[in-house]
């Protein structure tokens, strides 16, 4: 049985003091059995990763913390960047990477990606590999050629079993325009195959899958409903702490 995963990403959103509050009116919100029943990660922007920990740990609360991504090289003279190293230092247990706004903005490779990947596990962290494909791609039929490619140039030599997948049709980030659940499951349900060739069945048939792109209190059920979707990485409606409460407990 694969355990639900719902993870907030936060992007450049929230300082150290107003993540404080979030973080807390959430715990107000979610009861032990919403974490029974999901796992719940937050990501908040590094600048908030340690006042965010602090009270996850303080208070007991059940929600993992993780980063929104991280550098290759543990430590050294690489000016502006944040390691694995330090962010295990903080009790992160997740790190998202190659993110598609860390692809359109900052030149992040499928390359980069796996050494990222890479980073994370050398520091025990598990990695939130996003994939997925632009408006024109999808418009040109290549939706499968481009998620086959980021998946074997970008998990390449990784333990998969390891990690969890997201799924993020750039379209359908911050647009308000969700995939249809459907459409979502038949994308993951091919991701979930393609992770079968690279590595094995086993191995496909555990590993978590999460949608992002959109997902609002309103589509998460349907979305879970789905038989190949496991979670969701969740941007704008996650920095609302009913909101997000609403879509762990779908
Ligand atoms: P969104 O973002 O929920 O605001 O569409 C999702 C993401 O980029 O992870």
């Amino acid at each position: 049985m694969r355990k639900p995963i719902i993870a907030g990403n936060w992007k450049e959103n929230m300082t150290h003091t107003d993540a404080i509050s979030l973080v807390q009116t959430l715990s107000y919100e979610l009861q032990e059995k919403d974490y029974d029943r999901a796992e719940v990660v937050v990501c908040p922007p590094f600048t908030a990763l340690r006042a965010v920990q602090l009270i996850l740990e303080n208070d007991h609360i059940p929600i993992a913390l993780g980063a929104q991504n991280l550098f290759w090289e543990d430590e050294g003279a690489y000016t502006g960047e944040i390691s694995g190293k330090f962010l295990k230092a903080l009790h992160c247990d997740y790190v998202i990477i190659g993110h598609s706004e860390r692809r359109k903005y900052f030149n992040e490779t499928d390359e980069t990606v796996n050494k990222r990947i890479e980073a994370a596990f050398r520091n025990d962290l598990k990695p939130i590999v996003c994939v997925g494909e632009t408006d024109e791609e999808r418009e040109a039929g290549s939706t499968e050629e481009v998620i086959g490619r980021q998946l074997r140039d970008g998990l390449a030599g990784h333990d998969i079993s390891k990690m969890v997948i997201a799924y993020e049709p750039v379209w359908a980030i911050g647009t308000g325009k969700a995939a249809t659940p459907e459409d979502a499951n038949d994308t993951i349900g091919f991701i979930r195959r393609t992770i079968g060739e690279i590595s094995d069945a086993k191995v496909a048939d555990g590993v978590r899958i999460q949608y992002g792109g959109s997902v609002s209190a309103g589509n998460i059920a349907q979305l879970m409903g789905q038989s190949e979707i496991d979670g969701a990485l969740v941007g704008g409606a996650s920095l609302d702490a009913k909101s997000f409460a609403m879509i762990v407990r779908y």
